[in-house]
């Protein structure tokens, strides 16, 4: 069947300039793409490749120097930082290298923490964290903390926390960079079948190339360029 394809994210000419003294660093230098829904998109560079840079700036954390970044229709380039938070509450998850949990909270609390800021009620909220827990197979974890849980069944709350307010576009810095190979196949594994399920958008950043053969499509940047772009 064909289908067209809806873009949801498109890069134009983008640089990031940082200053340091006197030196000035290309982190980004002149970088253009599109990323379509439902895709599972991998950008994959060697260390100080300006990945994380890239992704920052998609998801509304940090500002380019120069270039467009439009993404569901919105310029978020021209976003000032309170139209940046509602970008974010509106279509983005994100999932950390380190996880990012809460230490006092418990699985369901963690889960359910990015519904605390949208307004909706305790009851609703610890549903729809129950519901995402199930998802990513924490069943019997519900109420265990974060030390009381393995690497990679923190990450599966890192992944649920992204899921439960069931955004559109979710982004991985290193999903898996503390995690065993075998635990990091998993996690990977589940990613890439839950938001080809639900039709999201799922950009992923590594350095690692084994992880980035579960994408659809591999982007590889090196200096700050892209030098490769990629269906597989
Ligand atoms: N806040 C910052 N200030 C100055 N230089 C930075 C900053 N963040 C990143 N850089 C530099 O930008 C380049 C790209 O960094 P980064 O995006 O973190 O790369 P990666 O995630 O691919 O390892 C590196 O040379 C890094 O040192
Ligand atoms: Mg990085």
């Amino acid at each position: 069947m064909q289908e067209t394809k809806t873009t949801v994210i498109t890069v134009r000419d983008l640089y990031k300039i940082y200053k340091l003294g006197d030196e000035r660093v290309r982190a980004l230098n002149g970088v253009s793409f599109d990323i379509y829904k439902g895709e599972f998109v991998a950008i994959v560079g060697t260390s100080g490749s300006g990945k994380s840079t890239l992704l920052n700036m998609l998801a509304g954390l940090e500002k380019p120097t120069r270039g467009e970044i439009v993404i569901a229709g919105e310029h978020i380039e021209t976003y000032n930082e309170q139209e940046l938070v509602r970008f974010r509450r509106d279509h983005i998850g994100f999932i950390f290298q380190a996880y990012n949990l809460m230490p006092t909270l418990n699985a369901i609390e963690n889960t359910e923490f990015p519904l605390v800021f949208r307004g909706i009620s305790p009851e609703v909220r610890r549903k729809a964290a129950i519901k995402t827990l199930k998802l990513v197979g924490l069943s019997r974890f519900m109420d265990h903390k974060p030390t009381e849980m393995s690497g990679g069944q923190q990450q599966r709350v890192g992944i649920a926390r992204a899921l439960v307010v069931n955004p559109e576009i979710i982004f991985a810095d290193e999903p898996t960079g503390n995690l065993d190979s075998v635990t990091t196949g998993e996690v990977l594994k589940l990613m890439q079948g839950l938001v080809h399920d639900r039709k999201q958008t799922l950009v992923m950043v590594t350095h690692d190339n084994e992880l980035a053969s579960y994408a659809d499509r591999i982007i590889r940047i090196k200096d700050g360029r892209k030098i490769e772009d990629a269906e597989q």
